[in-house]
């Protein structure tokens, strides 16, 4: 089949590579022409495990191509997914001017009768509303919400084995259904995967995900709060919670606060579609205050150890992306805890195996980009573990005490924790463990 995908992002990127990889034809389309020439030389413009081996294989084999002319993407496409931003807006709702330019410009180029499917996480009600936008176009477009579970770091593989494939379609809208369906089933081969619903349903699906899934995290950074006073410690409480089949241990680990393009914007996202319809979530709405509060205990850590006076103090930070495995920075707890030393008079040193290119755009000369560990901890008076990357888990703990002027380590993740740190001469925090 012939597809076009609009928006080359983690999510157009993948969706394009991975139908691609199933023996389609897809044309990816972006406005940004720089992206668009980095992928035709063969460049990713972003950091995800597996994903340059599939596009060049696919390339290569003549079935993906990149480009900025939507006309030449849509032409001879009989199903068009979008994949665009839909960034928050200042009151939290989500902001669909991409997606509605998008949809306008859809219904400009079509030729023959079009699936247009919806893979941006967008409002209930989105569906609808980018119907009407298309209902003059000269041939039937049909919308159809397939919103994206793939997550940042194992994209390829939760596409190309999704543990579900959501799919709103309307009643009756039979072509579609059957478009979807053949394009799904090189995804589902051993098990149906696809489970079909309104497209209302759809749409509320995702964001109902995202905040369930940032709800536990939520939920145990207060109770890493609550270790923290009465002298628990929240990773064996985790366990003695997660082993309930019931619960499952995942989602279940305290930190600095979730980041990242996703979970911060769909829960106020959804707090938002659910006050317009006259529902207040109070557990949603909550675990976002939480998290808000849970960003700054970094920082609250750091500036407690030096008697709330940061200036003159130099920091070094592990871990800029808002996760290992991603080179993300968007709405990372690391950029919280950057800005807050920086604007308190301390220097930062900063490192991360995949995030330097994304932090230099975001902090210019501001700070200090190290070329690993050992290098942002050089005459550092306290050294912060943000983001748990596989290579920070067991470093030379005897060349970083060399390294640092003041052997405090603050570690957000608690992957040291089991270390024995402080009979080696060090000042140890942890997240929810008593000190
Ligand atoms: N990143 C994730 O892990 C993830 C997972 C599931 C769902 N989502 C959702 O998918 C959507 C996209 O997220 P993303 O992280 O891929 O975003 P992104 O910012 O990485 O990519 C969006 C791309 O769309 C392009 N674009 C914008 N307007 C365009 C237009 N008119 N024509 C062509 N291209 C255009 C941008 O240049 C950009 O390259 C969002 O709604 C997001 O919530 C993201």
């Amino acid at each position: 089949m012939q597809i076009c995908v609009i928006g080359a992002g983690y999510v157009g990127l993948v969706t394009a590579a991975c139908f691609a990889e199933t023996g389609n034809k897809v044309y990816c389309v972006d406005v940004v022409q720089k992206k668009i020439d980095a992928l035709r030389e063969g460049k990713i413009p972003i950091f995800e495990p597996g994903l340059d081996k599939l596009v060049h294989r696919n390339r290569e084999a003549g079935r993906l191509e990149f480009t900025t002319d939507l006309s030449e993407a849509m032409d001879g496409a009989q199903v068009v997914f979008v994949g665009v931003g839909t960034p928050p807006r200042s009151d939290g709702g989500a902001d669909l001017s991409a997606l509605d330019a998008v949809a306008e410009q859809v219904a400009q180029r079509v030729k023959q009768h079009t699936v247009l499917v919806l893979k941006s996480t967008v409002p209930v009600g989105t569906n609808r509303r980018t119907a009407r936008i298309v209902e003059k176009a000269p041939f039937p477009i049909d919308v159809v919400s397939n919103p994206e579970f793939l997550k940042e770091g194992d994209a390829v593989n939760d596409f190309l084995r999704p543990d579900r494939i959501v799919v709103g379609v309307r009643e009756g809208q039979e072509h579609a259904r059957s478009i979807m369906a053949r394009l799904y089933h090189p995804f589902s081969l051993n098990q149906d995967r696809i489970i079909w619903m309104e497209p209302e349903s759809a749409e509320i699906t995702k964001y109902v995900s995202n905040t369930m899934l940032a709800m536990r995290i939520s939920f145990m950074n207060e109770v890493a709060s609550l270790c923290e006073r009465v002298g628990a410690n929240v990773d064996d409480v985790r366990q003695g919670v997660g082993r309930d089949p019931r619960i499952g241990p995942k989602f279940l680990y305290a930190g600095p606060g979730y980041g990242g393009s996703c979970f911060p914007k769909d829960v106020t996202a959804l707090v938002h579609t659910a006050r317009d319809a006259g529902v207040e979530l109070e557990l949603a709405q909550a675990t976002h205050q939480v998290n808000m509060r849970q960003k700054g205990t970094l920082g609250r850590k750091v500036r407690k150890r030096f008697e709330g006076d940061l200036r003159g103090k130099c920091v070094a930070i592990l871990g800029i992306a808002f996760k290992p495995r991603t080179d993300d920075i968007r709405e990372s707890p690391a950029l919280t805890l950057i800005d807050g030393l920086i604007s308190e008079g301390a220097s930062v040193r900063i490192h991360d195996p995949e995030a330097m290119d994304n932090a230099r755009s975001h902090y210019g000369d501001r700070v200090y980009y190290a070329k690993d560990s050992y290098d942002a901890a050089d005459g550092a008076d306290a050294l912060v573990l943000v983001t748990e990357w596989r290579q920070y888990q067991n470093p030379d703990f005897g060349d970083l005490r060399t390294k640092l002027r003041r052997p405090l380590i603050i570690d957000g993740r608690n992957i040291w924790s089991k270390y024995g740190l402080e009979e080696q001469g060090f000042e140890y925090e942890g997240i929810g463990t008593r000190h």
